[in-house]
């Protein structure tokens, strides 16, 4: 079978060798998919490794993206716009290019359309600036929100982020994207419609400072984090009313375009979904 994988630091815990397995008997694509652990100085090592062993794909995870744009020699307009690549495409013949490719931003937005989350005119607020937000920047702001606030802990990231959003090849937004740091949020804030939570926060138990007054009850509070239990993020957004839900979906749908980007096939994500739910419990 067609060699795959998932390569970080750490692996472990990673859920894409089910979701891709699961993929992979759903459509009838005979493949193997491992997780791929890579020690923090030697990425390309072990892409190199990889590949000649014959792997033909890998998916990438934290803290790799980076390097792994840095590694392809040709870029989709997703991953070039992302700053990051969560999916190689290694070609039969070693001497093509690599391709790098980025399905984070469709993932989150193929989420929200499943949950029916509106963002066409909403006003959105997107908590961190690293390379989850970073990710999703794109894509969100394709979708024509009113608005989009960046908040981050570090005040110049978020600023950083939107500068080098609104200097990309290309980019005219009608959005109005603004950045702010969390502890600076002007005191008659409003209320947001949907919330986005791409720090990292959630995986040390911890939620990003922002005011209690960004969430009302029509809020839609989404962590891109997900595990057996809510996260304390989602729990705070639901005291105040608002509704939440984790990244689970996101994940698996950023999985099937991988899928797609490498076999040419859209699987189907509902069955997946609750098998990945299930087994999280
Ligand atoms: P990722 O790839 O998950 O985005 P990253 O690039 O290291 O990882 O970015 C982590 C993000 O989470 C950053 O926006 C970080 O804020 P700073 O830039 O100020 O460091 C944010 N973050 C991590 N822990 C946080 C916490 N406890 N509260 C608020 N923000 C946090």
């Amino acid at each position: 079978p067609k060699k795959y994988g998932v390569i970080g630091n750490p692996i472990g815990h990673s859920k894409s060798p089910l979701i891709h397995q699961a993929f992979a008997r759903q459509t009838g694509i005979e493949l193997s998919y491992a997780a791929i652990l890579a020690p923090l100085d030697e990425f390309v090592a072990t892409v190199t490794q990889f590949r000649q062993e014959g792997g033909r794909g890998l998916n990438v995870t934290v803290p790799f993206k980076h390097e792994a744009y840095a590694y392809c020699a040709e870029l989709s307009d997703r991953a070039r716009q992302a700053g990051a690549v969560n999916t190689l495409i290694f070609p039969d013949n070693d001497e093509a290019p690599v391709r790098g490719d980025n399905t984070d931003g469709v993932g989150l937005m193929r989420d929200l359309s499943y949950h029916d989350i509106p963002v066409k005119g909403r006003r959105v607020l997107l908590i961190g600036a690293g390379g989850a937000a970073r990710g999703v920047l794109g894509p969100l702001c394709a979708a024509e929100p009113a608005e989009i606030r960046v908040a981050n802990r570090r005040g110049e990231t978020a600023v950083q982020l939107i500068r080098d959003y609104a200097e990309h090849e290309q980019v005219q937004t009608s959005v109005m994207l603004r950045a702010c740091a969390l502890d600076q949020f002007p005191e008659d804030e409003l209320s947001f419609d949907l919330i986005i939570n791409a720090t990292s926060a959630s995986l040390g138990g911890q939620r990003p400072a922002v005011p209690d007054t960004v969430f009302s009850p029509h809020t839609i509070a989404y962590d891109m984090a997900y595990g057996s239990e809510p996260t304390v993020f989602m729990t705070w957004a639901e005291s105040l009313g608002a509704r939440a839900l984790d990244g689970l979906g996101m994940l698996v749908e950023q999985a099937a375009e991988s899928f797609y980007q490498w076999h040419g096939v859209q699987p189907k994500t509902d069955e997946v979904r609750a098998l990945l739910r299930h087994t999280l419990v």
